[in-house]
């Protein structure tokens, strides 16, 4: 069976009403960045960082998956798919995605501030302060900050080696380590960019660019994909 490794970023969300990060109207236009997501942010003020997370898991429990995760949900009936995310919300689990790897968290999960191994599925939106883990430190969002270690891209690169087909779709690639993954992908791999406002990318062999949103885009691929069934 054909590895398909998809690399996703706040684009194929955004047609479920989620807001990106660049770009117009995008979040790092209302905030800064040192302000909200970053340790010092955390240090600085805390209940400025709680309400920036708990503003955007309110809005996760209101939206849903779009037709863009339903159709990479259903690569899975011929390929091993795996989904490499920079995205935070849960919508490729709630469309039914399996294989799921979150780079820079989760917005419903909260973590211990004194032992990151204890990690809290949140019920409700809100985390306040005086929240405590069960070693009674303050919990904080699950959530990679700019300036902080992305634990789980060494797993990203192995995932991405295997890969027969890359599909990358709404990244502004801008984000390291994430956005230097394409370049552990073999040459041989078929390759595939959907993103409306995609640049020329030169350099990258068998890449085929769709300048289409995420919703148009990815049900085409993934039924062309289908069709072809085992390459
Ligand atoms: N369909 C597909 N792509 C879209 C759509 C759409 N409907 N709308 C916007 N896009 C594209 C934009 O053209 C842009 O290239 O999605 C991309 C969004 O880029 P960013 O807002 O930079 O989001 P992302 O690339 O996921 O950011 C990476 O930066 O702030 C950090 O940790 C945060 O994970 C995030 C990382």
């Amino acid at each position: 069976m054909k590895t398909i490794v998809i690399l996703t970023g706040a684009g194929i969300s955004a047609e479920s009403g989620v807001k990106t990060f660049r770009g117009s109207n995008g979040l790092w236009n209302n905030y800064r960045i040192e302000e909200v997501a970053s340790p010092i942010a955390w240090e600085r003020d805390p209940e400025l960082v709680l309400e920036f997370y708990n503003q955007r898991r309110k809005q996760l429990f209101e939206v849903s998956p779009n037709t863009a995760h339903h159709a990479l949900a259903k690569l899975e009936k011929k390929f091993d798919t795996e989904i490499i995310t920079q995205n935070v919300d849960d919508l490729h689990e709630r469309a039914g995605s399996k294989n799921i790897l979150h780079l820079h968290g989760e917005l419903k999960k909260a973590r211990s501030t004194i032992d990151p191994s204890l990690v809290y599925e949140l019920k409700d939106w809100p985390l306040n302060i005086g929240d405590q883990c069960e070693k009674g430190s303050q919990l904080r969002p699950h959530i990679v900050w700019f300036g902080e270690a992305v634990p789980a891209i060494m797993d990203a690169i192995q995932i991405v080696k295997k890969a027969d087909i890359f599909i990358v779709i709404g990244t502004s690639m801008v984000v390291y380590p994430a956005a230097g993954l394409i370049n552990y992908v073999s040459n041989e791999a078929k390759k595939y960019l959907i993103d409306p406002n995609a640049e020329e990318v030169s350099g990258i062999k068998n890449l085929t660019v769709i300048r289409k949103n995420a919703g148009e885009g990815v049900p085409k691929l993934v039924e062309e994909l289908l069709e072809m069934g085992e390459l």
